[in-house]
């Protein structure tokens, strides 16, 4: 493999978003006022995956390869550990309580005078993952949506407030066991050391929302090649996350379905002639479709082959409200939702799903990263961008799976650092 002349510093942090439809890695360096430029991008078609499986390992290792050689080249450095992405059907959340009690050992009148220390919290995030798992299942994030102590509620750092009782409350993403340790194994395989899963629409978030979204409420739509995450966000925190197991590719297919003709061009006609709503694209316009064994010429017009868009996206938006109403924040979606991914960039979607879903929407476009303008400005970008952010910016601070050698004081670090970054 070509490598790039310089070791990967501690400063330079790589991403790759392993996803259906391709393979995509960033390369990015923690500047000194803390933001974060991108250094590489590689991006290769996958054939390796489907819906969030691995198919065909080798497939998917050469393809990682291929990404990671390509990133290498464009910053000049040699990747030797990585953060990688992950979506499936395999993937669930649960909203989760943890309490300790605060005043063990305390005379009754001495009870207010506990002070919460990090360590009671650790406590009550630990006892919040006490859920009964499938033996194939295991928890991928920990992520704190807020603490109570004693019947004080929506509090974000309760360290060095005083009570009975503190509650954490904790939304937590579930994944197969052997789905993670497959894709750790590829990427150890090619000699670069693991530092961790992220559920790909959480590392999407980061470059595509701010701050005011995720407090008043929004939610996230990644429409990939074969799955649709949605991810919701209230009072700063996950309040819901799933994945849809139909994306755009099912777009593809219904095209070379209706019209009999590949794949390939399918695709090609999805992107250049394709309108998510079928009004907003012209009947007069035609174009010529593939001859089918010597049969006759054909032609087809951009309304009508929206027709069928149309349709196959309207039954995605159906599957998204569904989801978006098990999440139990009714009339809180300030912000409405943000379609990003691959299959957001569908001609006239934000109209279609602004109709279709009745909120506010709009494409989220990769941001917060210097120098992605030229070489990352699409929405398929989001997840790979997203996992350059995510050591610094994310608030997951629980991991059994990510690493075996992170320690109780490495978790303390990161509960620690959260907070500091928090206030
Ligand atoms: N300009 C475009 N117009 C319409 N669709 C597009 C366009 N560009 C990409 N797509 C579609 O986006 C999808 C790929 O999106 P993306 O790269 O986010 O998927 P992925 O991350 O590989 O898949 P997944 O998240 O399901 O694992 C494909 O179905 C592709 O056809
Ligand atoms: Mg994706």
């Amino acid at each position: 493999m070509k490598r790039g002349t310089q070791s990967q510093g501690q400063n330079i942090t790589v991403g790759i978003d392993i996803g259906s439809s391709k393979v995509c890695c960033a390369i990015g360096e923690l500047m000194a006022d803390k933001s974060t430029k991108l250094l590489g991008i590689g991006i290769v078609p996958s054939k390796g995956m489907k819906r969030g499986n691995i198919v065909h390992r080798d497939q998917l290792i050469e393809q990682i390869e291929k990404a990671v050689q390509s990133a290498e080249m464009m910053a000049d450095i040699s990747v030797e550990r990585a953060i990688i992405s992950m979506t499936g059907e395999h993937i669930r959340c649960i909203n989760t309580v943890g309490a300790v009690a605060l005043n063990k050992g305390s005379s009754p009148n001495l009870v207010a005078e506990h002070t919460i220390m990090l360590e009671d919290l650790e406590k009550a995030v630990e006892l919040s993952q006490a859920v009964s798992l499938p033996i194939d299942k295991d928890i991928l994030h920990v992520l704190p949506q807020e603490f109570l102590v004693d019947t004080l509620e929506f509090i974000k750092n309760p360290i060095g407030m005083t009570g009975r009782r503190l509650e954490a409350r904790v939304h937590l993403v579930i994944a197969a066991t052997a789905a993670m340790q497959n894709l750790k194994n590829c990427v150890e395989e090619l000699g670069i050391d693991f530092e961790g899963i992220v559920f790909q629409p959480l590392a999407s978030s980061l470059v595509t929302l701010n701050d005011d979204e995720k407090n008043l409420g929004v939610t996230l739509v990644d429409i990939g090649a074969h799955t649709t995450d949605v991810t919701v966000y209230n009072g700063d925190a996950v309040r819901y996350s799933s994945v849809i197991p139909i994306g755009a590719n099912s777009i593809t297919n219904d095209i070379a379905v209706m019209l009999q003709i590949g794949l390939d061009t399918a695709e090609d006609i999805k992107v250049k002639y394709a309108s998510a709503k079928a009004s907003m694209a012209s009947p007069e316009l035609k174009f010529d479709l593939p001859v089918n064994n010597g049969g006759p010429k054909r032609s087809i017009s951009e309304h009508e082959v929206s027709r069928y868009v149309e349709a196959r996206m309207q039954e995605i938006f159906q599957l998204v409200v569904r989801e978006i109403s098990k999440a139990d924040v009714k009339g809180k979606l300030t912000y409405g939702i943000i379609l990003t991914g691959g299959g957001a960039q569908l001609k006239n979607l934000t109209a279609l799903a602004e109709e279709t879903l009745g909120m506010k929407v709009r494409l989220g476009v990769p941001s917060r990263i210097s120098g992605i303008d030229e070489v990352a400005p699409n929405p398929e970008y989001t997840a790979a961008l997203g996992l350059l952010l995510w050591k610094t910016q994310s608030e997951d601070y629980n991991h059994s799976f990510h690493n075996s050698a992170i320690t109780i004081k490495d978790v303390s670090n990161k509960v620690g650092k959260w907070f500091k970054e928090f206030f």
